[in-house]
């Protein structure tokens, strides 16, 4: 198949396209490298050994987009490309929903022109904000609670009513917990630009020395160990989920949400014991207040996944810690290096 894919140098996007090269898809990337770099896209190309279209480009840019589209005339389309700060996106909140929404609104038109009707969107549990109930399920409500949130939101039913609109569109909105890890060669992971938002990459900066010690944020909560709950889910599964999820959009017309999630909730405190397992060093931390806007547990229902798709999680938080250990250590600064 032809996959046009948006955002295809980030965290995620370079995972799912060493899984779409392997699988002997022909691809096309479309990144402006806002938050990445190119040296991601040459590892991908090493590690497969396989070449595929590179276009820099903004998804603001609609005329790009089409013409960028027409020429390339894909099957489907993965669409990575947004901003995904949740901090910033309070401070920031019109360049997020220029890039998420609009941004959005601009790939279907351009998809429109070139006759694509198939799109694997990158949604985010955060659509669900807080938990009425746990764990998870695609039915739960809809209520995001920063502009970030709501940004993927807005653009879930964007493609929502596009789909519906159109004859023949199949839209996959995969509803993404907490990914974390890296691909287990070591060469390709996540690389924040700044001081990490999220736990995974704050740890992995402590344990190669970057950062003095993490800030575990609440140890009062409601859970196990006092520390905050989530489903992380590593990368190379996620990956292996968008596989499937465009596999089931040739097969099926319409738009379906799907969590993707292991389903197990993990602790701040275990998931820095697995890490200093991987590591084979202590993680310094300290106890700190709780995070404005955090909540105690989220983790996801993986039932409709596993029946639409017959996707399911098959990594645990060790294989994660292990695989983001080698990548850290291995890139201490990133793609910066090379
Ligand atoms: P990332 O920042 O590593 O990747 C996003 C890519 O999009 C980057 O390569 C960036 O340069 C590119 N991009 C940004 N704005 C663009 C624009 N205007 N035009 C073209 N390219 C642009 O992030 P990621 O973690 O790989 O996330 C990918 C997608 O998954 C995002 O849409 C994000 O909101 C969503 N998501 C991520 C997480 C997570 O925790 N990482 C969780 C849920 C959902
Ligand atoms: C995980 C746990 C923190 C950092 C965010 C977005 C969500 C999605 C995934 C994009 C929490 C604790 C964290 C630190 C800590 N992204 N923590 N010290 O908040 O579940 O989700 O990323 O769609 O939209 O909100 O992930 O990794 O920030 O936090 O103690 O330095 O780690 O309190 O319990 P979160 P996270």
């Amino acid at each position: 198949m032809k996959v046009f894919v948006t955002g295809g140098a980030g965290y995620i996007g370079s995972h799912t396209l060493v899984a779409l090269l392997a699988a002997g898809h022909e691809v096309c990337v479309f990144d402006n490298y806002s938050n990445s770099s190119p040296v991601s896209l040459a590892r991908v190309r090493q590690l497969t050994n396989r070449d595929m279209e590179m276009v820099e480009g903004d998804i603001c840019d609609l005329d790009r987009l089409t013409a960028t589209l027409a020429a390339f005339t894909p099957d489907a389309v993965m669409h990575f490309a947004g901003l995904k700060a949740v901090g910033e996106s309070n401070d920031i909140p019109l360049r997020y929903y220029q890039t998420n929404v609009t941004g959005t609104m601009n790939l279907l038109a351009a998809m429109d022109a070139a006759e694509c009707r198939r799109i694997v969107f990158s949604s985010s549990a955060t659509v669900y904000g807080e938990a009425q109930y746990l764990p998870f399920d695609e039915a739960h409500p809809i209520g995001p609670t920063n502009p970030y949130g709501r940004t993927k939101a807005m653009a879930e039913g964007v493609i929502g009513d596009w789909a519906s609109a159109t004859p023949g569109a199949s839209a996959v909105l995969l509803r993404y917990f907490n990914p974390v890890g890296a691909h287990e060669s070591g060469r390709i992971g996540e690389d924040p630009r700044d001081i990490p938002n999220n736990l995974m990459p704050f740890v992995a900066q402590v344990a190669v020395g970057r950062r003095d010690k993490l800030s575990i944020f609440g140890d009062d909560y409601d859970t196990r160990d006092g520390t905050g709950e989530r489903d992380y889910i590593h990368v190379v599964d996620l990956a292996a989920a968008h596989l499937a999820a465009i596999e089931y959009a040739v097969r099926t017309t319409g738009c379906e949400a799907l969590n993707v999630g292991t389903g197990q909730g993990i602790t701040v405190r275990e998931l820095v014991a697995a890490y200093e397992r991987a590591c084979g060093h202590p993680i310094a931390f300290e106890i700190a207040p709780r995070r404005p806007g955090d909540v105690a547990s989220s983790y996801a229902a993986t039932a409709k996944a596993r029946e639409l798709l017959g996707w399911r999680a098959a990594l645990d938080v060790d294989a994660m810690c292990a695989s983001s250990w080698r990548w850290q250590s291995e890139n201490p600064h990133g793609f910066e290096g090379d």
